[in-house]
């Protein structure tokens, strides 16, 4: 006799992991860039500097304490979610193939406000290319950063990233492309919003 029981279709979209994961980086990654804009404020490398409302740590060694705190949940974080997607299997199935032929038609069809997410488990090609681009994105501003904190210590890191200075110019554009994905990302959100309760329910 079969005592199995019977079974039940599933219909998780994200796994916990991954909910929890990507939250801890939204939170640790708006703790950095608000921080890190007053760090910058206390030594700009461009003539203008950061509105004191849009940072965090109110005076240079406050802020330097948000962010180093923030630096180790976007770090440990980043590499447990790196971890679990490629253990998984995960990054393979939900990032790859990707083809620049797809890209470019996911594109056009963004831009003319055709492209459908039907399917809330796949991710279209221009997805595909955003996510991998900001994850790559976040690996550059960890590895910039610790050239920039233990430029002595890190020799190799510091000339990878044309000195002390230039890991600061780095660092800073990182930050700028990590910026204009979260503004995209949240529009992105927003016009489909049922996205945003698959990644807050799972389903
Ligand atoms: C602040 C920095 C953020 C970063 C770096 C970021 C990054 C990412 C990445 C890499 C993914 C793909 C994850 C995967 O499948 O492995 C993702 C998915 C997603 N994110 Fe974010 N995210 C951020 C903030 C936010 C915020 C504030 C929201 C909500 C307003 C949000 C909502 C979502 C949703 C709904 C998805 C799933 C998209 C879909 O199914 O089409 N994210 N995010």
């Amino acid at each position: 006799m079969n005592t199995a029981a019977p079974a039940i279709p599933t219909a998780t979209i994200h796994p916990l992991w991954l909910r929890i994961t990507h939250w801890i980086n939204a939170l640790s990654v708006v703790i950095m860039i608000l921080s890190g804009w007053r760090i910058y404020n206390a030594s700009p490398i461009f003539p203008f500097s950061f509105p004191r409302e849009w940072t965090l740590g109110g005076w240079l060694g406050g802020a330097l304490q948000w962010h180093f705190a923030a630096m180790w949940l976007l770090a440990l974080n980043g590499l447990a979610y790196l971890a679990l997607n490629l253990l998984t299997g995960r990054a393979r199935r939900k990032f790859f193939p990707l083809r620049p032929k797809e890209v470019a038609r996911d594109m056009l069809l963004a831009l003319k406000g055709r492209l459908q997410h039907a399917s809330l488990a796949d991710y279209n090609a221009v997805q595909k290319l955003a996510y991998l681009s900001v994850i790559a994105d976040l690996a550059l501003i960890v590895l910039s950063g610790l050239a920039i904190w233990k430029s002595v210590q890190l020799p190799f890191l510091r000339e990878v990233m044309g000195g002390y200075d230039n890991a600061r110019v780095v660092h800073f554009f990182a930050m700028s492309f990590l910026v204009l994905f979260i503004a995209v990302h949240v529009a992105m959100v927003a016009m489909v919003p049922r996205t945003l309760l698959a990644m807050l329910r799972g389903r």
